[in-house]
């Protein structure tokens, strides 16, 4: 290759090499922020976006890692002649809501769909890809949630096999196409589990990847969700996350204390993104302390990866665990019952023997060692958070 192919190649690289390991570069923790989708809905505004971004800044959540402010559905208006996609009325000017976000020291994410239609009824991307991704990265978009919605329509009649290699296509047209644009953007697949999306999330370069159909702000849902996990955990790693979906965290039906550590504790567990979806204006203090507990984030955020499991389930108690890189143990006991329960940890299923130094995460305390006879009291729908053993010095 002569000099000028060589200075061709090395410019066109940023724009068109991206490969797997740049993608998993953009998650190398389950990303976390904020989305407007589990409270506003499509009634979101501008204004909704910028105090979200104000609040998560002044309540603490922004220091406490929660980076991503997300648009999710109804900010879109109609193409032009060009083919130029346009936000609504409630978006007058998309590049400095971004600009204001990222003023903020927070990133900037947005909504689409590979369907003509997003889930809402609103503008998609189907044969605009380039343009949209484009468009986006004009706009400052460092995250794109990618919702399948009316592409559904296209799957209709066709075998497994056949959907499966269609959603692939599809996911993996826009992954291109946002790397061609040379602008690092986390790519979010949204298609409920659709043709075991787990299986080849990463493979089209997403970060993460719905696994389930949409939650809703009670317990039961919420564990439904949780539950639906299990199996996956080989699944995900650094840089591509299943994705038990936004939480629900402070919305009304999921705002008692004891519901609210649940929730969190199960998405640390599973190593799931935290993406909040609560009224950050109208945040009561308790739902601020559950979202920002820095012992339980850095549980989800453990530089190890490994998701955890459910690795029993006697009646209404279950046991979960997930192994972290300092060579402890989160040990959760959950409580389903509508009742405070004691409990013991099974200390087989854990693979524990003799006693262990254990730590409360959620009272922020040492125990002391402990061994299979400690009896904790589980609350009615609530945890015990626990780190077993000791960490070891790196
Ligand atoms: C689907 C998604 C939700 C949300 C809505 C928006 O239902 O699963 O998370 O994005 O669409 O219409």
């Amino acid at each position: 290759m002569g000099w000028l192919g060589l200075v061709l190649s090395l410019l066109a690289w940023p724009a068109f090499a991206a490969g797997p390991a740049d993608h998993a570069a953009l998650a190398p923790t389950p990303p976390m922020g904020w989305n407007s989708w589990n409270h506003f809905g499509a009634d979101v505004t501008d204004a909704d976006i910028r105090h979200a971004a104000d609040e998560l800044v002044s309540s603490g959540m922004a220091a406490a890692g929660y980076r991503y402010v997300i648009i999710d559905d109804g900010w879109q208006g109609q193409r032009d002649a060009q083919g130029e996609l346009h936000s609504n009325t409630k978006f007058p000017d998309m590049k400095s809501l971004a600009d204001y976000v990222h003023g903020k020291g927070l990133k900037f994410g947005i909504y689409s769909s590979p369907g003509e239609k997003t889930c809402g009824g609103y503008t998609g991307s189907l044969g605009h890809e380039a343009q949209d991704a484009r468009l986006f990265a004009s706009w400052g978009v460092d995250y794109l949630k990618y919702d399948l919605c009316s592409f559904r329509r296209h799957l209709d009649g066709k075998t497994e096999a056949e959907q499966t290699a269609m959603m692939k296509a599809a996911y993996r047209l826009m992954r291109q196409q946002l790397d061609a644009t040379g602008r690092p953007i986390v790519y979010a697949l949204c298609n409920y589990g659709w043709g075991r999306v787990w299986e080849w999330g990463a493979e089209v370069g997403g970060n993460l990847w719905r696994t389930t159909d949409d939650i809703r702000a009670n317990y039961e849902s919420m564990m439904f969700n949780a539950n639906a996990q299990l199996g996956l955990q080989r699944y995900a790693g650094p840089g591509h996350w299943n994705d038990a979906d936004m939480l629900e965290i402070g919305n009304k039906g999921l705002d008692e204390p004891e519901t609210q550590r649940t929730h969190l504790t199960l998405w640390a567990m599973l190593a799931a993104p935290l993406i909040a979806g609560n009224d950050l204006s109208a945040m009561s203090a308790d739902t601020r302390d559950v979202l920002t507990d820095k012992e339980v984030l850095a549980i989800d955020q453990d530089p190890r990866g490994a998701p955890g499991n459910r690795v029993m389930q006697e009646g209404p108690i279950q046991l979960w665990a997930r192994p972290l890189a300092d060579g402890t143990l989160a040990v959760a006991l959950v409580n389903t019952l509508n009742h405070s329960l004691n409990a013991t940890l099974d200390f087989k299923a854990l693979g524990l023997t003799g006693s262990v130094q254990a730590h409360d995460v959620w009272q922020h305390r040492d125990l002391g060692r402990i061994d299979q006879q400690h009896v904790f009291e589980v609350p009615s729908l609530g945890v015990v958070l626990l780190k077993i053993g000791k960490p070891q010095a790196h």
